[in-house]
């Protein structure tokens, strides 16, 4: 049976376990450190540094030259209107539509600072100001039980923009930063948390490690609001441009389109099969419309077969949702309006914002790709928890009381 079908079955069966399971009493909670914790931040989650040495820029004020990096993503300065075409400039990925691979834009050395620590994923903007404040609150109630940072809670940023397939290296250190993360905490078990597309990460990485492995040094994977399926909201992305309302800044969705559609982790997260039927119509306009066997038109109609390059190279790296392998507590938000389906006029498409449908989800990520993980309950020996936080929002979920409990609750217990 067609995963999305499974699924509709399993989610009508095993919903309110989830609402239960959330009502943990704080006595429950041990104030000693049996598991270190490392975080997996999702897309957009990591601070980016960059150093410029360009032969041309967009406009004569945009910097060409650096002498040393400088906070490129987040830095609420560079979203100013003006000097909004700098950074797209110097955010945005080339792709090679033969080797298959993107580098950065001409002249722009990018890197990731703080592996391993996690002040830069407490905070996108080094400033540490409020609005950019990411795993800041998780990680003080870790503080408070005794964690100590980069050492018991550790973090493992990485270059967003790439999906899995181009990020050999990042995996190569994440696996690292686990055994040493074991082996520094009395050989503890590690609990992995991940938010958004940091659980798609943790996933891929899990899929491709031996169960000996798994068994050897992860304590347990807790997810937040995991996109298993995709959102639909990257289609919108891909045809329109997003004003990131995530950090309320007021953007010209065209302006930043070329860099959000230049990152292939765009791509990877367009719907997949796994949680959506072909039938559903995820875009349409007058003559056509759009399912999700029909990205290649989508693309082509769209005049970006980068698009459709990109979708090719990633839609294999998680699509199958295979099962982890360890212990999940999958745990995401539900009530919040989410983008669903995109309608445009003959005159809106596809440059202008068209008329959104919503369904149910958390904002960002819609309910049946949230519910995704309830797919590895018949299909894995281990454990797969599930935990609904109502109105819980995509990103407000990171300071939800309830969410930091359930990982308190997992790190702190008693399993070996
Ligand atoms: C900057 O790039 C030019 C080539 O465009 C190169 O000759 C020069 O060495 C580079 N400078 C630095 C500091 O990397
Ligand atoms: C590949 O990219 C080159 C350079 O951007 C372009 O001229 C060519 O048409 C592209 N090929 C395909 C098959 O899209
Ligand atoms: C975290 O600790 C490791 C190992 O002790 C060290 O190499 C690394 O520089 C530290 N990272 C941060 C961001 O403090
Ligand atoms: C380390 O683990 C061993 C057994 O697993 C335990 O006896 C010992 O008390 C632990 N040490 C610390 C410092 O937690
Ligand atoms: C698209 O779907 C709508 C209803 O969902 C239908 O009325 C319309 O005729 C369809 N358009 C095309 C071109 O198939």
């Amino acid at each position: 049976m067609a995963n999305w079908r499974l699924l509709a079955r399993r989610i009508t069966s095993s919903f309110i376990i989830g609402l239960c399971l959330v009502n943990l009493s704080d006595s429950s909670l041990s104030k000693s450190i049996k598991h270190p914790v490392i975080l997996i931040p999702g897309d957009g989650g990591s601070q980016l540094e960059a150093k410029l040495n360009k032969t041309k820029s967009v406009h004569i004020f945009c910097s060409q030259k650096t002498s040393d990096y400088f906070a490129l993503w987040l830095n609420l300065e560079l979203m100013e209107p003006y000097v909004l075409d700098c950074f797209v400039d110097n955010m945005r990925l080339v792709y090679d539509n033969v080797t298959r691979t993107t580098k950065n834009s001409p002249g722009v050395d990018i890197r990731i600072p703080g592996f391993g620590g996690t002040k830069t994923v407490e905070w996108l903007d080094s400033s540490e100001i409020s609005p950019t404040s990411y795993f800041s609150v998780m990680v003080q109630d870790l503080l408070s039980m005794g964690y100590v940072r980069n050492q018991s809670v550790r973090g493992a940023p990485y270059d967003f923009r790439k999906a899995p397939n181009e990020q050999a290296d990042f995996f190569l250190k994440f696996k690292q930063l686990i055994e040493e993360t074991f082996t520094m905490n009395n050989n503890s078990r590690v609990v992995l948390v991940g938010h958004s597309m940091g659980n798609m990460y943790t996933l891929y990485f899990l899929n491709h490690q031996p169960q000996q492995w798994k068994d050897k040094y992860i304590r347990s994977f807790v997810s937040l609001a995991g996109p298993w399926g995709g959102a639909a909201k990257t289609l919108r992305l891909m045809s329109s441009g997003d004003s990131l309302g995530f950090y309320s800044i007021i953007l010209n969705p065209l302006e930043i389109r070329p860099q959000q559609r230049s990152m292939p982790s765009t791509a990877w997260l367009l719907p997949t099969d796994s949680v959506w039927s072909p039938d559903d119509v995820l875009v349409s306009r007058p003559g056509y419309n759009y399912t999700l066997k029909d990205y290649k038109k989508f693309f082509q109609d769209l005049n970006f077969m980068d698009g459709w390059y990109m979708r090719q190279d990633t839609e294999g790296l998680t699509r199958k949702l295979s099962p982890p392998g360890v212990e999940v507590h999958c745990v995401h938000g539900l009530g919040v309006k989410t983008p669903a389906a995109f309608s445009f006029t003959e005159k809106q498409w596809p440059d202008s914002q068209p008329t959104v449908t919503y369904s149910n989800g958390d904002g960002t990520v819609n309910s049946r790709s949230l519910e995704g993980c309830l797919l590895w309950q018949e299909r894995q020996p281990q454990s797969v928890y599930h935990y609904v936080i109502p109105n819980a929002e995509h990103m407000q979920l990171l300071y939800n009381a309830d969410a930091i409990k359930i990982i308190k609750k997992v790190a702190g217990s008693d399993t070996p």
